[in-house]
Parts: structure tokens; C-alpha cells; sequence
């Protein structure tokens, strides 16, 4: 096949291949699009924890981002962690120059333990500025609650939230209820006109390790090559359902999902 459309990956490099630019680029090639990148952090970390992060040039984001896209023009953009201000400002320059109207921000400040990612100075901006830029935003329950300043336990208040997020100037948002102990996992789409609640098995494992960016890539790619926002988060949580499920079980620490569940390869590759 043909790649269906392309899409530019905006995130850190992630060595064990869970999370980060190796799940997006995963996840684009696994539902049919061809993946571009720029490069905004490089980590050393596996599935028991982060060794060492290596921050990349902000000019050296900007370049990647430009260049790239002046010769390939991506479909639409998926942004994942943005890790200073400097970098959020680079990435906003770059935006602002390549003019793609499609962008979803996954904005990814703190991790699955709990803790912040970013400092409290990139969290304004990225609040005050880059939310407004974007077509969607995926913050988990604890980003959500930064974002807006409501404690979120339930759904009634992820949808309280949301529509703090839309009042702040969001298009659109997705919030998602992976951290909510439930039998269900919900997550909260919202704009101004509607509601959706997407309504998913929550599956008993360790191994969730980049499930939301992986389910950003997703959104990304479906929206890239036209769906709309609802249809393409709809069937990304059923994408990353389906790569929980699977089970890989790598690693000693909280392994990776299946990226590849969606794959058939044809008999004359097997
Ligand atoms: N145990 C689970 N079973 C089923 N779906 C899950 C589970 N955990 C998370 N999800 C789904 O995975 C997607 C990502 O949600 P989550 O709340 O985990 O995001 P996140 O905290 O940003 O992830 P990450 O830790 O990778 O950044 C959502 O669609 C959520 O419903
Ligand atoms: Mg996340």
C-alpha cells in the first residue's frame, strides 16, 4: 500500500521503544501514513525507568521542523513533550512559519508516577499560547487538573474541566481517564457543540507504558487523512485498547503495548 497521507511527529526519542518518537512513528506506520520528525529530546530509559535526558538545540528543533517541512508538507502534526520554554517558543516560531492547520498537542507535564515534567513558567505558556494554536489537546487527569485547577474524580468533573480547557481558549479536548480506577475507562471528548464519552475495558496490566502517546499518533494520523476529530478519537482509543490487550509483557518495569496489533502482513512477506 500507499501511505494514506503524511504526518509530521513533534517529541523525545524514547531508547525503548514504548513511548516518545518511537511509538509515534510506530503508530503512523501501523495505521497506514507515512511518519516524519523532529527531535526534541533524547532519553535514555527502559521499562523500569529514565537514566539520562538529553535536551536537543532549540534552533536545532526549529531546523528540523522547517526543513522538513518545506520539502514534505505534512497532513497534519502530532506535538508531544515540550520540555522548557525555550523549546515551546522554537516549536510556536516554526508553527507559525509552516502554516499546518491540523495539530494535536498531547501536553505531556507529568509522568505516570506523578511527577512534573516540566517547569511551571513552559506550563504557562504552553497554557497561555501554544493550547489556542492547536486543533485538539490530550491531557491525562493530573495535566488536566494543573491545566484548569480543578480536582478531577469522577467523570462529571473531567467534563467540568473540559469545558474550563474550552474557556481558556481550546478548540477542542480530549480528556482522558486512564488514571480513574474504574472497570471502564472513559475518556471525555468536548467542544463547544458536543459531548462524546468514549467508554473502553479497562484492562488489568503493568505493561501501559506510552499509551497516550500512542493514542495522540493515532488521533494524528486518522485526522490527517480526513476523519473528523471525533470519529479519529473514537477509533484511537479503540487502537490503543486493542495494543494493551495484546499484551507484550517486555521488560521488568511497565512494559510497552503492541503497536503493531493492527498489522496483517501479506503471506509472500511471512
Ligand atoms: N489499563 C487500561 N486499560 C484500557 N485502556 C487504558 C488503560 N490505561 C489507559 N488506557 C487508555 O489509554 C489512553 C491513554 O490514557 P492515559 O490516561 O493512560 O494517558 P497518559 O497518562 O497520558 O499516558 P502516558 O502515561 O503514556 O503519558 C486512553 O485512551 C485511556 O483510556
Ligand atoms: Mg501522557
Amino acid at each position: 500500500m500507499k501511505p494514506k497521507s503524511k504526518v509530521l511527529i513533534i517529541a523525545g526519542s524514547d531508547s525503548s521503544g514504548g513511548a516518545g518518537i518511537q511509538a509515534d512513528i510506530k503508530t503512523v506506520s501501523a495505521l497506514g501514513s507515512y511518519a516524519m520528525t523532529a527531535i526534541t529530546a533524547v532519553t535514555s530509559q527502559n521499562t523500569t525507568g529514565v537514566k539520562s535526558i538529553f535536551s536537543i538545540d532549540p534552533e536545532e528543533i526549529f531546523n528540523q521542523i522547517l526543513f522538513t517541512c518545506r520539502d514534505i508538507k505534512p497532513n497534519a502534526i502530532k506535538i508531544g513533550m515540550l520540555h522548557s520554554s525555550k523549546v515551546i517558543a522554537s516549536v510556536i516560531k516554526a508553527l507559525n512559519k509552516i502554516k499546518i492547520s491540523k495539530i494535536i498537542l498531547d501536553p505531556v507535564m507529568i509522568a505516570k508516577g506523578g511527577a512534573r515534567l516540566i517547569d511551571d513558567n513552559s506550563i504557562k505558556i504552553l497554557k497561555n499560547k501554544l493550547i489556542k494554536k492547536v486543533s485538539l489537546i490530550t491531557p491525562n487527569i493530573p495535566e488536566a487538573e494543573v491545566l484548569t485547577n480543578i480536582k478531577i474524580k469522577n467523570v462529571e468533573d473531567m467534563i467540568l474541566a473540559g469545558n474550563k480547557l474550552l474557556e481558556d481558549g481550546a478548540k477542542n479536548a480530549l480528556i482522558k481517564g486512564g488514571h480513574l480506577k474504574n472497570k471502564i475507562v472513559h475518556d471525555v471528548f468536548i467542544n463547544k457543540n458536543e459531548i462524546k464519552i468514549f467508554k473502553n475495558k479497562k484492562i488489568s496490566t503493568k505493561n501501559t507504558h506510552g499509551t497516550g502517546c500512542t493514542l495522540s499518533s493515532a488521533i494524528t494520523t486518522y485526522f490527517s487523512c480526513g476523519k473528523t476529530l471525533k470519529k479519529s478519537c473514537e477509533l484511537s482509543t479503540k487502537y490503543v485498547n486493542s495494543a494493551i490487550g495484546s499484551n507484550l509483557d517486555y521488560g521488568k518495569g511497565h512494559g510497552p503495548i503492541n503497536h503493531l496489533s493492527s498489522i496483517i502482513i501479506k503471506k509472500k512477506f511471512r
